[in-house]
């Protein structure tokens, strides 16, 4: 296969948008999510359309033995990807003291810790390889407090700290680790995460998940650390770094406080 890209949550969204944008430059494919019949069109589409491999994997990345699984997998079938996409994350909108635990604790398991044993399974092997790049997918959620999605955003900025420290680890190794960051954009997340009603995605011209996809594939090219999609959100996150935490989460509880 080659230089293949392995990309968690590529059955909608984000993850299927930039399955298509690493297929457009050659890239072979692997491709997780637990909807396997749409990674199975998109598959039979990218096969056909830019004639690159693409295998696909049925998997609940929540899951520390499917993740074991999924990687054992892959060393079967010969892969040595060139890079790791950990896409695949949701939220949801509601008060803390209300969530339901089951679902917060999915969220955390997909959004920190799935990310996290991934990089740790496939890095070594990219590292012995002199090549490779990672790309984490956070969100701007990740540079302030979330009221009303609290573990989102704290997952969120989980991931921006600890990509940011690997970067820094993987410095003259030939492997980069870039965190993606988009603000809000078109894709199943809102609807999943109960959100839609939310003054935060009540915003027009909401990016599609094909800009930021390109934007992602571009930045972990680059190796670039950090990469925040769109001006908007470049001004904002770094609005951020200047104003009291209170303040910001303060603004972020209007825009999300559910009706
Ligand atoms: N859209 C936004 O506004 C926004 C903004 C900032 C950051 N993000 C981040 O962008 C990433 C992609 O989200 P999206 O916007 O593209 O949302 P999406 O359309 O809901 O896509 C989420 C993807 O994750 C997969 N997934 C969910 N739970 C999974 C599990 N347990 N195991 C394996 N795969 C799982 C889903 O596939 P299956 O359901 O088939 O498993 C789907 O392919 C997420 O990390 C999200 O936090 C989104």
């Amino acid at each position: 296969m080659a230089k293949p890209i392995i990309i968690t949550g590529a059955s909608s969204g984000i993850g299927y948008e930039l399955a298509k944008v690493c297929a457009a430059q050659g890239h072979g494919l692997v491709l997780i999510a637990r909807r396997e019949d749409l990674l199975l069109s998109l598959k039979a589409e990218l096969e056909t359309a830019r004639g690159v491999q693409v295998l696909t994997y049925r998997g609940d990345l929540t899951d520390a033995d499917t993740r074991q699984q999924f990687f054992d997998w892959t060393q079967a079938q010969g892969i040595a990807p060139y890079a790791l996409v950990n896409n695949a994350g949701f939220g949801d909108l509601t008060a803390f003291a209300e969530a339901d635990w089951a679902k917060h604790n999915a969220m955390l398991q997909l959004n920190i810790v799935a990310l996290t044993h991934l990089t740790r399974l496939y890095l070594p092997g990219m590292i012995a390889r002199g090549q490779g790049r990672i790309l984490n997918v956070a969100s701007t959620a990740a540079f302030l407090p979330g009221p009303y999605m609290a573990v989102y955003y704290a997952s969120k900025a989980y991931v921006l700290s600890f990509t940011d420290a690997i970067a820094a680890e993987l410095e003259g190794t030939g492997v980069t680790a870039t965190t993606l960051c988009p603000g809000p954009t078109e894709s199943e997340f809102q609807e999943r995460a109960a959100a839609k009603d939310a003054k935060l995605f009540a915003i027009d011209n909401m990016p599609t998940a094909a800009e930021v996809a390109t934007y992602g594939y571009a930045a972990m090219e680059k190796g670039q650390r950090t990469a925040v999609h769109g001006t908007v959100n470049k001004l904002l996150s770094l609005g951020t770094r200047l104003l009291p935490r209170k303040t910001l989460a303060d603004v972020t509880k209007g825009l999300q406080k559910p009706a």
